[in-house]
Order: structure tokens, then sequence, then C-alpha cells
């Protein structure tokens, strides 16, 4: 396409799930596909942004033009994610574990008479809300996303406010999301709420970057 209109622009994208381990063989994982933020990632770059995607482990063919960081853990992914900083737009669609085993195991953890391990959980950073915290590294546009199986707009809206991002993008995940090519999203920032309907995941990334463009561009400070 002739018309580039996140030229010069820097972004950030996390997707997919995240995988923590239990011990060498085995971890704590979701049924994050990555597809949604692959998505974005190529529209942003075929918009003409420079995009860092940070992917936990999927399936997925790197995105054209797109540069790509493989994390399996969340404290990797934040890792990796404050690395690609600055940025002028950060899309974290990742769907991250909110907990993470306390002490990996060394060693495969044997089945044996004493009966089942006990798990112990230590809750994981939220990537999010340290990328949208106010500071200097601070991208001018802080997009979050909301996976919900009910109230998507007040959840939605809640989560907004909570980690300080600047768009919500929620989807509601009761029907046919996960690994699924198409997906109903609403768009909810400060301005209100867009109900956007069923589509493939690739429209919905070139809309919502589109509006991105947009954003940067009215914004725009230099
Ligand atoms: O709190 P919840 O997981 O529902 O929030 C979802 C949003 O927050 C997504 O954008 C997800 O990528 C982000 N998130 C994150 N780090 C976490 C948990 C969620 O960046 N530890």
């Amino acid at each position: 396409p002739s018309v580039r209109p996140l030229s010069g622009r820097r972004a950030v994208v996390t997707a997919g799930p995240t995988f923590e381990a239990i011990d060498p063989v085995r971890g704590l994982t979701n049924r994050s596909s990555g597809k949604q933020g692959y998505a974005i990632a190529a529209a942003l770059a075929e918009m003409g942004a420079t995009v860092t995607l940070v992917s936990g482990p999927t399936g997925l063919p790197t995105p054209r033009g797109v540069d790509r960081v493989d994390v399996e853990s969340a404290i990797q992914m934040q890792a990796a994610t404050v690395a690609a900083l600055p940025a002028d737009v950060a899309v974290l669609s990742a769907a991250v574990a909110d907990w993470r085993v306390d002490t990996v195991a060394g060693g495969k953890i044997k089945k044996g008479p004493g009966g089942p391990p006990t798990l112990a959980l230590i809750e994981n950073p939220d990537i999010l809300a340290g990328i949208a915290a106010p500071g200097p590294d601070r991208p001018r546009l802080v997009i979050g996303f909301a996976a919900e199986t009910t109230d998507l707009e007040a959840n939605a809206r809640a989560k907004l406010s909570r980690k300080g991002c600047d768009w919500i993008v929620g989807n509601d995940v009761s029907d046919d999301v996960f690994g699924s090519d198409g997906n109903a999203v609403i768009l909810v920032n400060r301005a209100g709420t867009e109900s956007w309907p069923r589509q493939s995941k690739a429209d919905i990334a070139r809309a919502l970057v589109a509006r991105i463009a947009d954003h940067l561009a009215i914004t725009a400070t230099g």
C-alpha cells in the first residue's frame, strides 16, 4: 500500500499465552491462540510501524516485517516488553497467567506414596498496569484486552481504570473465540463504548490499527 500512516511510529504488541513451568516437563498455561495479537502486529507493520511482537508459545508464523521476541513466562514477557520501549503505542493482548508456581522443581516431580503434590502459586506482575503507569517511557497510547464470559462492558470499563490504560478491547469469550478466526469486540475508552460486529480477527486488527493511526495523528506532539 502506498499510504503508510504509521511510518516512523514504534509499536510493541504482546500476544499468546504464557507458560509457567512447574518442573522441567510440566507447566501452567491457557487457551490463547495468539491469533488476534498476531493479526494486530501484522496490521501495524502493514501501516508502516516498526513492530516488536513479544510472543508466548504459539504455533503461528511471524507476520511479515515484524520483529518477534519469543518468551515463555510472564516474567520474561514483562522484561521483553519493557525492553521494547520507548514506543508510541503498546497493544497488550497476551493472556498472561495470573499466577506462577512459587518454586519451580529442578527435576521432574514423581508420583509417590505421599499422594499428589501441592503447588504453591504466587501472583505474576501485571505487565499492562506497569506499562500504563505514568513515567517517561509510557507509550502515548496503551491498549489492553479484556476476555470475559459475563458483564463484558462493566468488566472492560473497570479494567480501564484499574490498569490505567487508554483503551480496552473487550471480547466475550463464552463462545468460539479461542483459536477461531473470528471475533466480536467492544472498544471501551473514556469517550464511550463501541460495539464491533463479528468479523475476522484480521478485520478487527485492521479496524483497530486504523483507529490507532487516527489517534496518534490527532495527539501528535511532533
Ligand atoms: O486482569 P486481566 O488479566 O483480565 O487483564 C487483561 C489485560 O491485562 C490484557 O490486556 C492482558 O494482556 C493484560 N495483563 C498483563 N499482565 C498480567 C495480566 C494481564 O499485561 N499479569
